[in-house]
């Protein structure tokens, strides 16, 4: 077990009153000194002067532009033709939670690398009245799962977790969106998902990012019954070409009549079981039926007097960022955007939350998650404590196991009312698991491989993770999703954001929240700026290429950081609230868009 780390947290619990006392103390101390200057926007007292961003000189994305401006409703995604089936349901009349879900329906059709309905998700709701929810339509372990089902013979990972059937857990995405629909929708599901049905039935042109995206994961689409429909004559269907799917438009049309039913007990879910029957996968109609979301109480936390609404466990997503930023808000003032200090007190959080995350979280039906610890502004102040200011420390020495993944898609959504929705969701590898339910016309997740399958050994996104997280019959997977939404110091939305990109998603979206509220950033700036990973294991700081001086990567290097370079870290969607109306954008490191009117 890892020393300083343990020992930080027996302290923590013995001195507890102690911390809180001093939390009360020392927190507005350095709420005070860490709050930058409170100039607002002329016209709106609530929203705070931006301050121009400076990037490396060889960074890729310029400062200075401006994001899509809408003066009612947005929505941000990573596919332009899903948001704007969000927006047109909007000016039909529905509301941000009829939106996203109607964008979740699109998606399936129009950006089927991460958009689904065979995969997972989870959804982050603040109404304009201020009730808040959080929904986990995270997919579960078949019932007959079981704790080494991907370690072979010879004691190794038999690969088995990250393609075909046996890497798929039970599917929640269409039982998560008629839930939220059912809750908080105000249109009928029939004109919901009549968006997603005609771009299905009617088809929609091929773009490049589509083409491209089909032709690089051939290997893995097309072992599986896929192939017929996205390389009917060997290759993707052509830039500029119509894609019909007529198998998921019957599909669509099923779901917009029965709800969830036909899917989880019904005619697809008959498709999915035979599906798994003929590729040796374990899902059962058993598990299909068994199968249900759930509403949980969102994770509520404060940062420099902003408010965060975000995921709770199953999701590590929330807990993850509040106490990375918990140990900032601790560590001290704010250094200068991309200096050596800040990027190593950045690092530092982000390597000690990361610990915690890869050790301590899973599903908390199948075991017992801290989180009020991990989430308390005394324990992050206890941790905070042993970060020096100026050298790195080794994972090995702070902690004693770890790892989590990536392809993903993330939107946010603002309706006229000011409802906001931040909704993640995934089959984990681009495509899944590659398996194509035939006759029902989509992709499986899976999403198995974001369990522990071997305490010790790296998943695909080289996360380390322990016991907490390993394979149980009807456990859910530990995720980093981190749908959020951010409250100014006067509880008015302020900035609805998430990512895609596995456990980078942590880092992405606390970074774009740090941008807007530590930098003072535009939401063009937030999101375009070079960022950071740090996730325990490896112990050591990914940096996007060009986006770090070489004299802040010399003074890294000086203080015992191993750095090196990442081609993007994640990609995220968010919207912020401006003057006049709201600004939305996706990530310029995907080819989405945002729609707003
Ligand atoms: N499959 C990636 C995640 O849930 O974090």
């Amino acid at each position: 077990m890892d020393r300083i780390h343990a020992r930080t947290l027996r302290r923590f619990a013995l001195k507890k009153k102690l911390v809180l006392a001093t939390a009360i103390v020392t927190g507005s101390a350095w709420l005070l000194a860490a709050t930058p200057s409170t100039r607002q926007v002329a016209g709106d007292p609530a929203i705070p002067k931006r301050v121009p961003a400076v990037f490396p000189a060889g960074w890729r994305f310029p400062a200075g532009a401006r994001a899509t401006f809408a003066p009612h409703a947005i929505v941000a995604g990573d596919n332009r033709l899903a948001a704007q089936v969000g927006a047109q349901v909007m000016k039909q009349g529905g509301n941000a939670v009829d939106a996203a879900v109607a964008t979740g329906f699109a998606l399936a059709v129009t950006f089927p690398e991460a958009g689904n309905l065979g995969g997972g998700g989870y959804m982050v709701i603040r109404m304009a009245d201020g009730r808040t929810d959080a929904l986990d339509y995270r997919e579960t372990a078949p019932l007959a799962a079981t704790r080494d089902m991907y370690v072979g013979a010879n004691g190794k990972l038999n690969g088995e977790s990250t393609i075909g059937s046996k890497a798929s857990g039970v599917p929640g995405a269409v039982a998560g969106l008629i839930e939220a629909h059912r809750k908080y929708g105000v249109l009928p599901i029939s004109r919901v998902l009549a968006p997603a049905i005609s771009l299905a039935s009617e088809g929609f042109i091929v773009d490049t990012t589509l083409n491209r995206s089909l032709a690089s994961e051939k290997y893995r689409i097309g072992g599986f019954a896929g192939k017929s429909v996205f390389f009917p004559n060997g290759a993707p269907p052509a830039i500029g070409s119509r894609l019909v799917q007529p198998q998921l438009a019957r599909t669509l049309r099923l779901i917009a009549s029965s709800g969830s039913r036909d899917f989880y007990r019904g005619t697809i879910a008959d498709s999915i079981v035979a599906e798994m029957r003929r590729n040796g996968g374990l899902i059962t109609k058993e598990d299909l039926a068994r199968y249900q979301p759930i509403w949980r109480q969102p994770l509520r936390s404060s940062y420099r007097g902003y408010s965060l609404i975000s995921m709770p466990p199953s999701s590590s997503g929330g807990t993850t960022i509040t106490e990375m930023l918990n140990i900032l808000e601790a560590y001290g003032p704010i250094s200068a955007f991309g200096s050596a200090e800040r990027i190593h007190a950045l690092a530092s959080a982000s390597q000690r939350a990361f610990i915690d995350r890869n050790s301590k979280l899973g599903d908390p039906a199948f075991v017992r998650v801290p989180l009020s610890t991990l989430t308390s502004k005394g324990y992050a102040r206890a941790v905070a404590k042993t970060i020096s200011r100026d050298h790195a420390d080794a994972t090995t020495q702070l902690a004693s196991e770890l790892r989590e993944g990536n392809e993903t898609t993330h939107y946010s959504v603002v309706d006229g009312a000011g409802n906001a929705v931040a909704t993640t969701t995934t089959l984990n590898d681009l495509y899944g698991s590659g398996v194509f339910v035939s006759g029902a016309g989509f992709f499986l997740n899976d999403e198995m491989d974001d369990f522990t399958s071997r305490p010790g050994t790296p998943n695909m996104y080289g996360l380390i993770q322990g016991a907490a997280n390993s394979i149980a019959p009807g456990k859910r997977m530990l995720s980093a999703m981190s749908p959020t939404i951010v409250l100014d110091p006067r509880g008015n939305l302020l900035l609805v954001t998430g990512a895609r990109g596995g456990p980078r998603i942590i880092s992405a979206t606390s970074q774009i929240i740090l941008n807007v509220i530590d930098h003072r950033m535009s939401l063009f700036d937030a999101m375009s700026a070079p960022r950071i990973h740090h996730q325990s294991l490896p112990d050591s700081i990914g940096v996007e290429t060009g986006g770090i001086e070489r004299s802040v990567l010399a003074r890294l290097t000086q203080m015992g950081h191993y750095v090196y370079d990442l081609r993007g870290i994640a990609s995220a969607a968010s919207i912020m609230r401006v003057k006049g109306g709201y600004e939305g954008m996706d990530d310029p490191r995907s080819h989405g868009g945002a729609v707003g009117f």
